[in-house]
């Protein structure tokens, strides 16, 4: 049985409470973060940490946890439950007023803390990341921050669904004509050797994984434009994949129907997987 964090205090995850009234319950009125874990290590725990502050602050939630101690969390979980490959989730909620309302509670009222492992032997070995993954594209109707870490996940959850009753694995979600981003990734292409994803604004989420990725492309001296791309353009691209703490970089080799390249993993994603995992394991923590 594992372990988890509620609140202070580490419990066998049967014996983890929380209120009824919690606003993470009740309003989805929290944020959170995934950090994979690799060799028993966090990757990129500072851009979740700082992502996580950012999320707080423009929901004017106050931070319950120094950065030093949500660390600290992480690594006494990862090690009390053996985690060598898997990943770390965290959710700060609002807390619980004792009743509901929509207005906010009062400051003071004690926030809410969860963290619990997730044990995924094989994560960076992944199958699917040597066959590749099908995704269908959907019409994105989230609201308008999904810069905002937050756990109304409703929607992508739906998506994921939609594509499965598709017999593929994941939605690309489209805005406008244009591919905002993947129910719980970002989205890129690449044509003629060129890696396209779609610029920073309130549209997407500010990938950690992308950051990272991004600028070991630029390093690698490949060339990388942030823009927009419509669904028709992913479709006559060269390759395509997707990036997220908890896929890595993950090839896509067809788009709603359309098969990418010769169908199998292309050489920009499987050469930016490597990278990405080389790079990560000597800076994790
Ligand atoms: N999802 N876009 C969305 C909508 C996401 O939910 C995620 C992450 C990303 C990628 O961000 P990052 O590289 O920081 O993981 C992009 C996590 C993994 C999840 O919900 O499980």
């Amino acid at each position: 049985m594992r372990t988890v964090y509620v609140n202070g205090e580490y419990l066998p995850e049967n014996e983890a409470k929380i209120s009824i009234f919690d606003r993470g319950f009740l309003m989805a009125d929290g944020v959170y973060e995934v950090t994979s874990v690799l060799d028993g290590k966090l990757i990129d725990f500072d851009g979740h940490a700082v992502r996580l502050q950012r999320s707080l602050t423009e929901l004017g939630m106050q931070n319950p946890i120094s950065k030093e101690d949500l660390l600290e969390v992480h690594r006494e979980l990862v090690r009390t439950n053996g985690i060598n490959e898997g990943l770390v989730y965290l959710q700060i909620t609002r807390g619980a007023p004792g009743d509901r309302d929509f207005a906010f509670p009062p400051e003071d009222t004690p926030q809410t803390v969860v963290l619990f492992t997730q044990d995924k032997p094989g994560l960076a070995d992944s199958a699917q990341s040597k066959k590749g993954i099908k995704v269908i594209s959907i019409e994105d109707i989230r609201w308008g921050r999904r810069d905002i870490k937050t756990v109304q996940l409703l929607y992508p959850s739906m998506g994921k669904m939609m594509a499965k009753k598709e017999g593929c694995d994941d939605a690309w979600m489209v805005e406008d004509g244009y591919v905002t981003e993947g129910t719980s990734n970002n989205a890129y292409i690449v044509k003629g050797g060129k890696i396209i994803t779609r610029q920073l604004s309130t549209d997407i989420l500010h990938g950690i994984t992308r950051a990272a990725v991004l600028r070991f492309a630029k390093e690698a001296q490949m060339e990388v434009e942030e823009r927009s791309f419509t669904i028709d353009e992913a479709k006559e691209a060269d390759e395509a994949f997707f990036t997220s703490a908890s896929a890595f970089v993950m090839p896509v080799v067809e788009i709603d129907g359309a098969t990418l390249g010769d169908g199998t993993p292309g050489s920009v994603a499987t050469r930016l997987r490597e990278i990405y995992l080389d790079e990560s394991r000597k800076m994790a923590i």
